[in-house]
């Protein structure tokens, strides 16, 4: 039996704002906050996540959580059920990183499936404070979802912030049918 396909949704917006069983942030070892996506899901989450993030350094984390690995925490006050943080890679135009890439998305993946969780909401992961170019971003982020998401993940959605983001991930999706 094959295995049924999720739905990728794009939506130009905020990450905070998205009622979905789980949001990804786009986070940094420390899992401590940061700027950009990160930022933002402490600001509006509250002081809950940050809590958490620091129970899980203390708990499993000593050094940080690795690049391309992923954890949950809850979601304090946005209106998403749970963070799933994970750390993407820096670009480097010295080093393929894009394998660490796409190890953000199917450890996200992973985590969003033992959560239970129905709907999953990621950012661009790496192409904002981390560099990645937005159009190779896209394609990982894309080839990435499309080959690990499974049940009971039944939607995933990508949420640009800008319509740069957008195009190239339409364009991605249009490419592939
Ligand atoms: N909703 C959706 N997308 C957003 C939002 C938002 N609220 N804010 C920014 N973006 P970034 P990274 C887009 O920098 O590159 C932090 O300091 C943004 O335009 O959030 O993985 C962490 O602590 C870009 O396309 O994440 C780390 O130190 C994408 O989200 C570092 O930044 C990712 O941008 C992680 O850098």
């Amino acid at each position: 039996m094959t295995q049924q396909q999720p739905k990728i949704v794009l939506v130009r917006g905020d990450i905070t704002e998205q009622q979905v069983d789980a949001v990804v942030n786009a986070a940094n070892s420390s899992l401590l906050g940061g700027g950009g996506v990160d930022g933002a899901i402490h600001r509006r989450g509250g002081p809950a996540i940050l809590a958490e993030c620091r129970d899980l350094r203390a708990s499993h984390y000593g050094k940080g959580l690795p690049t391309g690995q992923a954890v949950a925490t809850t979601a304090g006050h946005l209106p998403a059920g749970h963070v799933i943080h994970t750390v993407g890679p820096v670009w480097s135009r010295e080093q393929d990183r894009s394998d660490l890439l796409a190890s953000c998305y199917r450890e996200s993946l992973r985590v969003a499936r033992e959560l239970g969780a129905g709907t999953v909401a990621f950012p661009a992961i790496s192409t904002g404070i981390y560099g990645w170019p937005m159009d190779d971003g896209a394609r990982i982020a894309v080839h990435t979802v499309r080959a690990e998401a499974g049940p009971p993940v039944a939607e995933v959605r990508f949420v640009l912030f800008d319509d740069r983001a957008y195009e190239e991930f339409a364009a991605v999706l249009a490419a592939e049918g």
